[in-house]
């Protein structure tokens, strides 16, 4: 019976153990140095126990003796981190060491990676596989030497993949990066910019004061790089090819972090980060079972032979022994057997149906996938049908990169694309468009080739539909979002909707219905579904008005009788607004309006009519002569619908630019300084309406009617279309002549003489002679308006 056991144990062990051939010498130094794999003798197992031990000792003893290590040290190849690697461990270590844990993650998540890359470069190469058939994650934790192991069968580096991947930082943006670390206060800033950055590797050094790593490519000989954090070295195993295949890294772990050592920890870590990893992660466990033992204490002796070939015939002779042994006097004993342990069903998670997958199980996938500490703001998990089958799960993160923006357009990796369980890549060209890079996940698909290049993949028509149903399902999910969650979906990623409305013409219609906007008459936002449903039985157009804030738009000239009418305006207060109303034709068949242009008319009962005829021809000796007067900088003058409070606004045609348009294009960067479209809108001449209720007109008018040439009429009329074009949101071109008329309004109230100017200055010393003439010259210019700096108006 006894026999019977430890052939099971031998057994286990042997299924379990990828390097079970790594068995080695005892070495008694504590030699602290280089790598705790090294040593392969191969000797054979006699009992579990010795099978554990050796298992233990894979990692602890290196089969070099201190000289051969000093020997290695001393041939190993030197090497300086890059700075910024300097900068960021730097980093890393003083700003997360209260979240020392995410090293564990970070390394199972390489490891991850690195087997992705090997299944598929398997997929058009099967022999790559054949180093190792293995694919599989295996941690073990050996507490005398305090080392901790993570060793995956995965791709591997070559020795020029050891400088590049671990010596430097390869992504762009890691300067911004690092200023933005320092800037950021709170660690759990740091600890989500950790993540989406992505500097991984360099976390085991949150809890290793040295870390090795041994790793064997298929392309190369096997290599051992060691670090403490300040330097590195690589230098070629002397053992040789022990991994096959893969990377083993070992970290010597720091005196405070040794609980990282304890099996429950390394699991719930595990289970926390990585139980959505798509390969077996084995954890080397103990557990204690009962076993049924002879009272006899002889142990049975193995023969001497290699344990490999042990495993292959042994099956048939533990049943034999079994039965040999089942007679003989047995206790039960408690006893600590040591084994694999698997830590993670690969299932994926989104092969499941959707009504099997508890809530919190998706809130976990979403973590480990985008490493977001927060949960997602929604998913969507679905199947679609037709012309291509694939399964997906899609998030939108709470919040999106603070940099975003900056990076719009530039290749964004959120989803990751499978085909039949396998991952394929993560880099097809927008495989969300720009607006809804935000979104993270996965998509799966049966009917997509498995042989093929990834650039030929790319190509695939499949792909298209693939993209298509997407963008749909997205918008549908978004559509879906909460009202009470809306707010914060649309605080976060408003603007990507409202780009979404420029930039994808096909979804135009569906994305309007997400815009929210404030309005004259509502405290929140309102959808245009909202605004349409409380339009005026008459009215015919969706009225809005754009502005630099709220306050700005509250105040224009072109809401005011429209409000007191009323009439709903909605208030569009971000830069792009303007240009998405323009991009939409109509929504739920009502067009546009914006009201700081012409085209449109509150009433046009006859009665209404009538009466504006009227004022038409009352009012048309000042119109008239506004227009001459005026007819450097306007178009026309005429009679206004939509001033109340105002004596006149600046209107822009149809097809010209508002002000609020004219102030974005001028302060666009990105224009060209002499772009013609650019200058033949800033030079396009708007329309001077007047407000016939207003005393100001009606003074202009009576004035006129006695007098054409009346000088305080002319020089009032260009003042108003100075303020005219303040109100109205436009720009003055030249600043300095109105502020001088407005300098003589205020001599003319006070009545002071015009040409008063101001005391010189008292000197102490001599004034020289060409000094005081040119003050002088100053003083006459602000005296006198000079005629041609309107034309720069
Ligand atoms: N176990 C491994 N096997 C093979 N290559 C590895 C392994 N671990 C790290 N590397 C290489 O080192 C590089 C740096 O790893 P690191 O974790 O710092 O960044 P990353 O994995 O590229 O980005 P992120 O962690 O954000 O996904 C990897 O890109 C990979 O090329
Ligand atoms: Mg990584």
């Amino acid at each position: 019976m006894k026999k019977f056991i430890y052939f099971g144990l031998a057994i286990l062990l042997l299924i379990g153990t990828v390097r079970s051939e790594d068995d080695v010498d005892d070495v008694d130094e504590e030699v602290g140095t280089v790598d705790r794999d090294f040593g392969s003798s191969r000797e054979a197992s006699r009992t579990d126990d010795e099978v554990v031990k050796r298992e233990a000792e894979a990692i602890k003893i290196d089969g070099l003796n201190a000289a051969q290590i000093q020997e290695l040290r001393e041939r190993a190849e030197k090497f300086t981190f890059e700075t910024e690697v300097n900068r960021m461990m730097k980093l890393i270590i003083n700003s997360l060491y209260k979240n020392k844990e995410i090293f564990l993650r970070e390394l199972i998540s390489n490891a991850s990676d690195a087997l992705d890359k090997i299944r598929f470069l398997s997929l058009t190469d099967k022999s790559v596989l054949e180093t190792n058939p293995e694919l599989s994650i295996r941690i073990k934790a050996d507490l005398d030497n305090k080392i901790l192991s993570i060793t995956d069968s995965g791709v591997g580096m070559t020795k020029a993949d050891l400088i590049n991947n671990l010596g430097t930082i390869a992504k762009s943006g890691t300067a911004e990066f690092l200023g933005k670390m320092q800037d950021s206060g709170s660690p759990q800033d740091m600890n989500d910019m950790i993540g989406q950055f992505g500097v991984g590797f360099y976390s085991g050094f949150l809890v290793a004061n040295k870390i090795v790593v041994t790793t064997k490519h298929n392309d190369d000989q096997q290599y051992i790089w060691e670090s403490d954090s300040s330097s590195y070295s690589i230098v070629e195993d002397p053992r040789g090819d022990t991994l096959k295949r893969g990377t083993t890294v070992s970290l010597h772990l720091k005196e405070e972090a040794l609980d990282f050592l304890q099996q429950d920890t390394i699991k719930s870590l595990i289970r926390k980060y990585s139980q959505f990893i798509n390969f077996p992660i084995y954890l080397w466990s103990s557990k204690t079972i009962q076993v049924e033992e002879e009272d006899d204490t002889e142990a049975p002796k193995e023969e001497d032979q290699p344990e490999k070939d042990k495993a292959e015939d042994e099956d048939d002779a533990a049943v034999e022994e079994a039965a040999e042994e089942a007679e003989k006097k047995t206790k039960k004993i408690d006893k600590t057997v040591w084994d694999w342990e698997r830590m993670n069903d690969s299932k994926p998670i989104w092969t499941l149906k959707p009504s099997e997958v508890p809530e919190e199980d998706y809130v976990e996938f979403y973590k480990s996938l985008t490493k977001d500490t927060q949960d997602p703001l929604s998913k969507i998990h679905f199947v679609a049908e037709g012309e291509v089958t694939f399964k997906a799960l899609l998030f939108i993160p709470k919040v999106q990169p603070g940099d975003s923006f900056s990076r719009y357009g530039t290749k964004a990796d959120n989803i990751k694309l499978f085909v039949r369980r396998v991952f394929i890549t993560d880099k097809i060209n927008d495989m969300m468009p720009n607006y809804l890079s935000f979104i993270r996940g996965i998509v799966d698909s049966d009917d997509l080739p498995l042989n093929v290049s990834r650039e030929d993949l790319q190509q695939h028509k499949l792909i298209k539909v693939i993209k298509k149903k997407l963008i749909r399902k997205v918008l549908d999910m978004i559509k879906k979002i909460s009202k009470e969650e809306y707010d914060s979906f649309w605080k976060e990623y408003s603007t990507n909707v409202k780009l979404g409305i420029l930039e994808d013409s096909q979804n135009r219609a569906r994305l309007s219905k997400l815009l929210l906007f404030k309005s004259s008459s509502m405290s929140n936002l309102t959808t245009l579904n909202d605004y349409v449903s409380r339009m005026k039985p008459n009215q015919k157009a969706i009225y809005y008005i754009a502005g630099a804030s709220e306050d700005e738009v509250k105040r224009s000239p072109f809401v005011e009788r429209l409000i007191k009418k009323g009439f709903e305006v909605l208030y569009l207060t971000e830069a792009v607004d303007e240009h998405v109303i323009s991009a939409l034709p109509s929504f739920d068949g009502k067009k546009f309006q914006n009201v700081a242009k012409e085209g449109f008319t509150l009433d046009d009962s006859k009665k209404a009519q009538e009466r504006m005829e009227e004022l038409k021809t009352t009012f048309e000796p000042l119109t008239k002569w506004l227009g001459d007067v005026l007819s450097e900088f306007i178009n026309k003058a005429q009679i206004s619908e939509r001033l109340t409070d105002s004596p006149c606004a600046l209107v822009a045609s149809m097809f010209g630019w508002t002000g609020n348009m004219e102030r974005l294009a001028i302060s666009n960067a990105h224009q060209k300084a002499d772009d013609p479209q650019k200058s033949y809108y800033l030079n396009q001449k708007k329309t001077l309406e007047i407000n016939p209720r207003h005393p100001l007109i009606r003074e202009l008018l009576k004035r006129v009617e006695a007098d054409v040439e009346d000088a305080t009429a002319k020089e009032m009329a260009t003042l108003m279309f100075k303020t005219a074009t303040l109100r109205s949101g436009y720009m003055l071109r030249e600043t300095a002549s109105f502020a001088a008329s407005v300098e003589q309004l205020m001599k003319k109230s006070l009545g002071i003489p015009l040409d008063e100017v101001p005391e010189e200055e008292e000197e102490d010393d001599e004034p020289l002679e060409n000094v005081t003439d040119g003050a002088q010259e100053v003083d006459a210019d602000d005296e006198e308006p000079r005629e041609d700096e309107h034309d720069e108006l």
